[in-house]
């Protein structure tokens, strides 16, 4: 019997991709930083039984709808808003995604990221790089604690949790918004429901792990970031667009918040020219909240089992429609 024809839009370790060649006849972008072209991807999508997306690749309803062999789309990255479901499921195309694998190295960048901010660590390095290490001083880069403080987090998911759990171990206060109460969450790790507002008002950090949606799209805009404590800290490790940028930098410049810690951005990636980064205050990476080698190749097999899975008969592992 003939394979089905899977192209994976990025160049991915042969020796990850090797043992599924038995199943799939696969194709790949020969590039690894740079993402396929609109015109590839577009041939791809009608010449492909399968793809293995990346969270670059826009998979939007115009593109989907010049398909006719499609029928699955495994994304490499829990979040999907790069690809339009609900256009995929008219067209009954599954959507799969990357959850699980990648929870707990999510968790530890952001909350590393949450940390870097509160004591300046990022300023610390350029201080030592710059060669201004004086004597020391009392106040010399004092930055704010992070131990019994209180943390807000925004969207209880998976990743949510798992930023909680972390924060408990520092003592922390741990309120929480969420679509829906959790009260196994709140049991198990001590955690608050709170109103937005709320925890917009009562949290030292508040932190964006929910995905983009409709609802949660620049939700983060100077309105939420006026309620927030002057000492707040803000961190988003979720995707770019729940924050509107030019408020969140106008909310710093006016010190009506202390700080953010950024992951995510509208457009990605941004350029040192970007508005942000002028701040002191303000501690940017480039999206790599489940970058470690392991999760990335945790999350490269995930999608690879569930186009296997799919092909065989099976239930995907992981779908999202
Ligand atoms: C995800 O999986 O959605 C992350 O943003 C990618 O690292």
């Amino acid at each position: 019997m003939n394979k089905p024809y899977v192209y994976i839009t990025r160049l991915l370790p042969e020796e990850i991709v090797k043992p599924y060649r038995e199943h799939l006849n696969i194709g790949m972008w020969q590039e690894e930083e740079k993402p396929v072209s609109k015109e590839k991807l577009e041939e791809e999508s009608q010449r492909a039984d399968g793809l293995l997306t990346m969270l670059t690749d826009p998979m939007d309803e115009d593109l989907l709808k010049k398909t006719d062999r499609l029928k699955i789309i495994a994304n490499m990255a829990v979040g999907y808003d790069n690809i339009d479901v609900d256009t995929a499921s008219k067209f009954e195309i599954k959507v799969t995604n990357t959850p699980d694998v990648l929870t707990d190295t999510t968790a530890d960048l952001t909350f590393g990221l949450l940390m870097a901010v509160a004591r300046r660590m990022v300023e610390a390095n350029q201080y030592i790089k710059d060669d201004r290490w004086g004597p020391w001083s009392p106040l010399l880069l004092a930055g704010t604690d992070v131990h019994h403080k209180t943390i807000g987090i925004f969207g209880m998911g998976r990743i949510g949790e798992a930023v909680a759990r972390r924060a408990r171990g520092f003592d922390m206060d741990i309120l929480y918004h969420n679509r829906s109460r959790k009260k196994e969450t709140e049991h198990e790790l001590g955690a608050e429901y709170v109103e937005f507002e709320e925890l917009l008002e009562k949290s030292d950090y508040v932190v964006c792990m929910a995905p983009l949606t409709d609802e949660t799209h620049h939700i983060f805009d100077r309105d939420a970031f006026k309620k927030m404590k002057k000492e707040a800290i803000f961190i988003n490790a979720s995707r770019g667009a729940t924050m509107n940028e030019e408020d969140l930098y106008k909310a710093l410049e006016a010190g009506e918040i202390a700080g953010t810690g950024l992951d995510v951005f509208e457009q990605e990636p941004i350029r040192k020219n970007h508005p942000l980064l002028e701040l002191n205050q303000v501690v940017c990476l480039p999206h790599i909240g489940s970058a470690t080698v392991e999760t990335r190749h945790k999350m490269m097999r995930l999608c690879l089992d569930n186009l296997v899975k799919y092909f065989e008969g099976d239930k995907p592992l992981t779908s999202v429609n």
